[in-house]
């Protein structure tokens, strides 16, 4: 299958690369592992995200060289050769000939000629890029071709003689987010928005969250997204206090809350979005008090969003609307300075604020750079999820508040004039989810 992106933009970004890396040396990605599932049923396969961000190319059993100023071409795909026999069993192959038809590649050479070639088109080069530690069994074998030069060096043969890891560089460009990427980040943000929504209208006590994700990943499906950015959360009465729940099988009950953690996935771009609601569609009135203190942390979050502020603002801004909306709801004492400064909220707000977004949910780039939190910048993407969690069995809290667990997220552009909040299509007022509901 193509991707939706213009393929002119997979150039570009092995250009961009290639500048990087300069001349004397190569690059090697493989492409993701199939993984089993139980004896001989697979996971479905979902390509490595740099392999794709490089390639577009979204089979397994492929690896891309990349060899800047190679006079007779820069973009090596090696990958599985068409096969009439198992393409009857396993689907379409692109073969050597696609590869380079459909995806641009200058050569392309069989998967199984690896070992043979590799260390021809590495010969020579002074530096090695590769994604160490990631699969210890490439590791080895990009190893054993070094050490096959190695061996030739008394007939002149030149071993690469500096291994630079390529993340570095790659998780860089991916953190800046282009024109097109926004578009499928967007549609798929209004995917999983509508999905949302969906799970509202089908909500009432009785059902099994299970049930609720069934119609998330319905509305995720007949869209084309054949599978969730993750495993879907569904979790309803104190299950929303487990931060990670996937398990899915409680019986909803009349009075509980439902927190749903759920994105879909279009062409390797995530959507990642919480939503909170009443599972009868009416808030009560602890629900509702504890909703509208994450709420207003998130909107003041979102708000924080700008070129002019760095990674933990938003986070900080979150923090202090939770702390403050605690204290005045009486769930913790004291001051809001003391609060925050020694961590006492973390009973109820345990994690961070968001996380980059983009091919992988939780996606790369880092956070800090040279030990200070990195200026937000135009084309970034992070989600804003603040939450708070009561644990049923937290004693130092009325009993009323037990139990109650919400989260709200959003994903979030950085713009030049401050921010685009890309699933603002799921409600997430009181009044707008009440009213829905209703209908
Ligand atoms: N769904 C994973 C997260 O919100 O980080
Ligand atoms: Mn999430
Ligand atoms: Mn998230």
């Amino acid at each position: 299958m193509q991707s939706l992106l213009p393929k002119q933009q997979f150039s570009q970004r092995r250009m961009a690369l290639m500048q990087w890396m300069g001349s004397d040396s190569i690059a090697i990605i493989p492409a993701a592992l199939q993984y089993i599932r139980n004896r001989d049923a697979d996971f479905r396969y979902r390509q490595d995200s740099d392999f794709y961000y490089l390639s577009g190319f979204a089979e397994p059993d492929a690896v891309i060289c990349i060899i800047p100023n190679r006079p007779q071409g820069e973009f090596i795909l090696f990958c599985r050769e068409k096969d009439r026999e198992r393409e009857i069993w396993d689907g379409y192959r692109a073969g050597v000939e696609g590869a380079i038809e459909l995806f641009g590649a200058d050569d392309s050479y069989p998967i199984s000629k690896l070992d043979e070639i590799i260390p021809v088109l590495m010969e020579g080069k002074k530096r090695l890029y590769v994604n160490l530690g990631a699969q210890p069994e490439f590791d080895a074998r990009v190893m054993n071709w070094v050490n096959s030069l190695r061996a030739k060096t008394r007939q002149g043969a030149k071993a690469p003689a500096e291994f630079v890891m390529l993340n570095h560089l790659l998780h860089e460009l991916r953190l800046y987010k282009s024109a097109d990427e926004l578009n499928i980040m967007r549609r798929a943000g209004k995917i999983s928005a509508n999905a949302h929504i969906r799970a509202m209208q089908k909500a009432k006590h009785g059902l099994y969250e299970y049930e609720l994700e069934a119609e998330i990943i319905h509305e995720f499906m007949r869209n084309g997204c054949v599978a969730p950015a993750y495993n879907t959360i569904v979790g309803s009465g104190a299950n929303a206090c487990i931060l990670h729940y996937v398990d899915n099988r409680r019986q909803m009950q009349n009075g509980d809350l439902v927190l749903i953690d759920a994105g879909a996935e279009l062409d390797h771009y995530a959507a990642d979005i919480t939503r909170t609601f009443p599972v009868n569609g009416r808030f009560s009135a602890e629900q509702k008090a504890i909703y509208e203190v994450v709420l207003n942390a998130q909107l003041a979050a979102i708000a924080a969003v700008h070129p002019d502020n760095h990674w933990d603002k938003p986070h900080t801004a979150a923090v202090e609307v939770l702390t403050q909306g605690l204290l005045d709801l009486g769930l913790l004492q004291g001051t809001l300075t003391d609060n925050i400064e020694q961590g006492l909220y973390r009973e109820f707000y345990m994690h961070r604020t968001g996380h980059w977004l983009g091919m992988d949910v939780h996606d790369v780039g880092d956070y800090k750079v040279a030990d200070e939190w990195r200026q937000l910048e135009v084309g970034m993407v992070l989600t804003v999820e603040p939450g708070l969690y009561i644990s049923p069995d937290c004693e130092k809290v009325a009993a009323k508040w037990r139990g109650i667990g919400v989260r709200i997220e959003d994903d979030v552009l950085v713009t030049k004039t401050g921010h685009e909040v890309m699933t603002d299509a799921a409600p997430k007022q009181v009044i707008d989810i009440e009213q829905l509901m209703r209908g």
